[in-house]
C-alpha cells in the first residue's frame, strides 16, 4: 500500500530552513510514501464572505488536500505561534462550515528554528488548531528541530548520522500512523 502525503511549508521565505527540512524528510521517508507540496502562498486572506463562492485558488487548495491520504506540517515558529500564512491556509481548508478538509485526516507536525526552542511552542499551538479541525495527529514522536546548517547538504541529504536516524524514525512512525488511522478509522469520504 502506498500513501500520498500532502505537505505544507509554513514559511514563505525564499531561503526557508523549513522548506529544506521538508526536502530532507522526503529523502529519509519510507519508499511507500509519495509527497506533494500543497502551496499556501497564493491564498488571499480568508473571510466568511467567500463561503458562498470560493475563489479558484482556494478550491484548488482544498481539492489538493482531498487528493491526499495524510498531511504533514513543516513550520517555523513566529512569535511563539505558527506563521499567519499557515493559519490562514488552515482556516481556508476548514471552511465552509461542514466541509472541513482535515476531518479525520492523518497528520503530523514538525518544524525547525534557529533557536534552541525548536518550534516547540508553535507546534503546541498548531496541535490545538488541528485538534479542533479533527485531524488524527501523530502524538509521538515529537520533533523539535534546532537547525544546524552543517547537518544538511544542498541536495537535501542529511550529513549528520544521528539527525538522519532521528528524522528517518519520525517518518517511519508517521507512515505507520497513517496506516493505523486509515485501517481503523477511514475518512468518511474514502
Ligand atoms: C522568528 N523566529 C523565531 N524563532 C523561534 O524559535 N521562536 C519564535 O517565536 C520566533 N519568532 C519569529 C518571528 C518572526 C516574524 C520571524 C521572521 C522569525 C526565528 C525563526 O526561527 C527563523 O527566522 C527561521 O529561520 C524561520 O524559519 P524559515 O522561514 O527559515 O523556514
Amino acid at each position: 500500500m502506498s500513501y500520498t502525503v500532502g505537505y505544507f511549508v509554513g514559511s514563505l521565505s525564499s531561503t526557508s530552513i523549513n522548506r529544506r527540512l521538508a526536502a530532507a524528510l522526503q529523502g529519509v521517508a519510507p519508499k511507500d510514501l509519495e509527497f506533494v507540496e500543497i502551496p499556501i502562498k497564493d491564498l488571499p486572506l480568508y473571510s466568511p464572505d467567500f463561503d458562498e463562492d470560493f475563489p479558484l485558488v482556494a478550491q484548488d487548495f482544498k481539492n489538493a488536500i482531498a487528493e491526499t491520504d495524510a498531511v504533514l506540517f513543516v513550520t517555523p515558529e513566529y512569535n511563539r505561534s505558527i506563521p499567519g500564512a499557515l493559519k490562514n491556509a488552515i482556516d481556508w481548508a476548514s471552511r465552509p462550515y461542514g466541509e472541513n478538509a482535515f476531518d479525520h485526516i492523518p497528520a503530523a507536525v514538525i518544524g525547525a528554528s534557529v533557536s534552541s526552542i525548536g518550534t516547540a511552542v508553535a507546534q503546541q499551538s498548531l496541535r490545538g488548531v488541528l485538534s479542533y479541525c479533527n485531524a488524527r495527529q501523530m502524538t509521538s514522536p515529537e520533533a523539535y528541530i534546532t537547525w544546524v546548517e552543517e547537518d544538511y547538504a544542498d541536495d537535501g541529504s542529511i550529513t549528520n548520522a544521528s539527525t538522519e536516524e532521528f528524522l528517518r524514525g519520525f517518518m517511519t512512525e508517521f507512515r505507520d500512523h497513517i496506516e493505523r488511522v486509515l485501517t481503523v478509522l477511514p475518512r468518511p469520504d474514502a
